[in-house]
């Protein structure tokens, strides 16, 4: 089994970012943890871009492969709707994807409260910290197909 994990702008910069908001974490950390916590047959794909057109392209990717999708789509959350449409298509595969943000953008800035992708997620996870990737690779392993 294959998961893609796909990390949109800034998240990069994870471990220095607003560590208050995000904590001290990288994303390489957060991915060694993920792969350490899943069976060995089960590969992680960890991806992270800061552009809109790869990241849009990895998901046509996961849809041509049919690989289930993690993705913290970051600020493009609130606004992409062109990563939405790609992320439509996934929908209509079957393929399912799981947003997750490591912080609670609900209870946060008024134009964090919107999500232009949920509609075409399969389910959100929000606010756990790191353990917010953990828990949809969890829901993944479990869930039928
Ligand atoms: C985030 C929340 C977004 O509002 C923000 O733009 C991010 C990270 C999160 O993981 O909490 O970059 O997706």
């Amino acid at each position: 089994t294959t998961i893609l994990v796909l990390n949109g702008p800034n998240l990069g910069r994870l471990g220095t970012r607003e560590p208050e908001v995000y904590g001290s974490e990288t994303l390489a950390d957060i991915g060694e943890r993920l792969q350490a916590s899943v069976p060995d047959d089960v590969v992680i794909e960890l991806r992270q871009t800061d552009d809109e057109g790869e990241l849009i392209g990895w998901i046509h990717e996961a849809v041509d492969r049919r690989v289930p999708v993690v993705i913290n789509p970051a600020a493009f959350t609130h606004y992409s709707y062109a990563l939405r449409d790609a992320a439509a298509q996934l929908k209509t595969a079957g393929v399912p994807l799981v947003e997750v943000h490591l912080s609670n953008p609900h209870a946060r800035e008024t134009f964090r409260h919107t999500s232009v992708i949920s509609g075409v997620a399969t389910g959100v996870i929000a606010g756990f910290g790191s353990d917010s990737y953990r828990l949809a690779v969890d829901w993944l392993l479990r869930s039928p197909s």
